[in-house]
């Protein structure tokens, strides 16, 4: 039986009030909170960095941590967030001059490590390195910005995705970030997608818990 998860994604969130906002979206029935990063290089905006990742785990923050480091180079900032308390830490291959070393050294600090797909990356990217691969991250909108929505291509990509993986024989999670809500998640789940970030779904809602229980009994149904 598949372990469903819901990671929101605190760019949506008011940042005046992120530690409530992170504590109310967790209290709602969230599993993971998805830690946005941009650096106005690799995508043209800018967000938060190591240090707003420590002072959520300062303010009593426990759920797993999800960074998705939209930045480039990616190699300084990995030994950064693993000290600031994050669990897993994805980049994107573009973004590193050497992806297996990069992934590598997300393991050798300890945390699980993240491949990040663009809408229009090959599957390819994943052949040499699905060994050392914890979670696929597909986006299915371009990055950069939440309210986006969704690339009705990247479907088929799950679903080549989910066989990419069951075939590697390996406990590798595949998370959907982009235009995720809870009227296409169930089709996602179907599809072979395991994880769902959303931002815009959760946070411009005014019942976060009742958009995160539409979501999973979509994702049942
Ligand atoms: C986009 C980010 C996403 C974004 C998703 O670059 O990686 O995590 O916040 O936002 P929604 O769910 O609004 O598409
Ligand atoms: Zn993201």
């Amino acid at each position: 039986m598949t372990d469903y998860l819901i990671a929101p994604s605190i760019l949506s969130a008011d940042f005046a009030r992120l530690g409530e906002e992170v504590d109310n979206v967790l209290s709602a029935g969230a599993d993971w909170v998805h830690f946005d990063v941009m650096d106005n290089h690799y995508v043209p905006n800018l967000t938060i960095g190591p240090m707003v990742c420590q002072a959520l785990r300062n303010h009593g923050v426990t759920a797993p941590i999800d960074v998705h480091l939209m930045v480039e180079p990616v190699d300084e900032l990995v030994p950064q967030f693993a000290n600031a308390g994050a669990t897993m830490i994805s980049f994107h291959p573009e973004a590193s001059r050497h992806v297996d070393r990069t992934l590598q050294l997300i393991k050798n600090e300890g945390c699980q490590a993240g491949l990040v797909l663009n809408p229009a990356t090959p599957l390819s990217v994943l052949d040499w390195v699905i060994d050392k691969v914890d979670m696929v991250l597909l986006m299915s909108v371009n990055p950069g910005f939440g309210g986006q929505s969704f690339i009705e291509h990247v479907k088929q990509k799950i679903s080549d995705t989910r066989a990419v993986i069951d075939a590697s024989g390996r406990a590798i999670r595949l998370e959907v970030d982009g235009g995720v809500k809870a009227n296409n998640i169930g089709e996602l789940a179907a599809l072979g997608a395991d994880t769902f970030v959303a931002g815009s779904a959760i946070f411009n809602a005014d019942d976060y818990a009742q958009v995160i229980r539409d979501m999973r009994a979509n994702i049942a149904a």
